[in-house]
């Protein structure tokens, strides 16, 4: 959605124009702090859902009120106190500071093995985990069950209707989850390497285009004019 401000205004004018409503649902790595800055600084539409920290908070409605079983479903078989302890012995991993432990995230320096070897070591600890690697930069690691996929999916199982139409847009590592829900879903041009590499699938289009053109190329390709 952001990226260019000249496509964005050109989509939203677009989506208000069609004779039937579109929903908003940004799905995010950011903690909540840090999506609403965002969405104030490029004067984003308020979302109907926000969902925050790679899938691991569901927010809802203009209150912004917590999904609380999905929060109730994160917080099952959580260990962050272990995972920090764990990742001490890890020093090319930095650890990202946050507001809370919902999620441990880092940045490490790209191919010095550590990342691999946290993996390991928490695999053999049989710690409960979900690891996710960005932009050769970030890595996040989360709830067993969440992920951006499956706070997606959630969110349309319990919240959309039945005959709703959805179009899935990413652009880096923490989406190829969700984009691969089976929903229609777009790879923007402008996408970080490890998922332009991604195979193209009837339900999986790579635009030509960036940002918010590129999601507007893919509504056209999936839903007509
Ligand atoms: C966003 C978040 C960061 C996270 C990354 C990958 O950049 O701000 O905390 O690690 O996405 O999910």
């Amino acid at each position: 959605m952001v990226g260019d401000q000249e496509a964005l205004r050109a989509l939203l004018l677009y989506y208000d124009e069609l004779p039937y409503d579109v929903a908003f649902v940004y799905v995010t790595g950011r903690h909540l702090a840090s999506a609403l800055s965002l969405i104030e600084a490029e004067d984003l539409p308020q979302p109907d859902i926000l969902i925050t920290d790679v899938g691991t908070a569901i927010y809802r409605d203009a209150q912004l009120a917590e999904d609380v079983e999905w929060k109730r479903q994160m917080q099952a078989g959580w260990q962050p106190k272990r995972i920090v302890e764990m990742a001490s012995a890890f020093p090319a991993l930095h650890r990202q500071s946050l507001p809370d432990n919902r999620r441990i995230s880092f940045t490490f320096s790209p191919n010095d093995g550590a990342v691999h070897d946290f993996e390991e070591a928490l695999a053999q600890a049989r710690i409960p985990h979900k690891m996710i690697i960005s932009s050769n930069r970030d890595v996040d690691v989360l709830p067993e069950k969440s992920g951006k996929g499956n706070a997606l999916n959630y969110v349309i199982e319990r919240y959309a209707p039945k005959d709703v139409q959805v179009l899935v847009a990413g652009d880096s590592g923490n989406d190829l989850d969700m984009l691969t829900l089976g929903y229609p879903a777009v790879i923007v041009g402008n996408a970080q390497p490890e998922l332009t590499t991604i195979e193209p699938h009837p339900r999986l289009y790579h635009a030509q285009k960036n940002c918010a053109k590129g999601i507007h190329e893919a509504w056209l390709h999936f839903y007509g004019s």
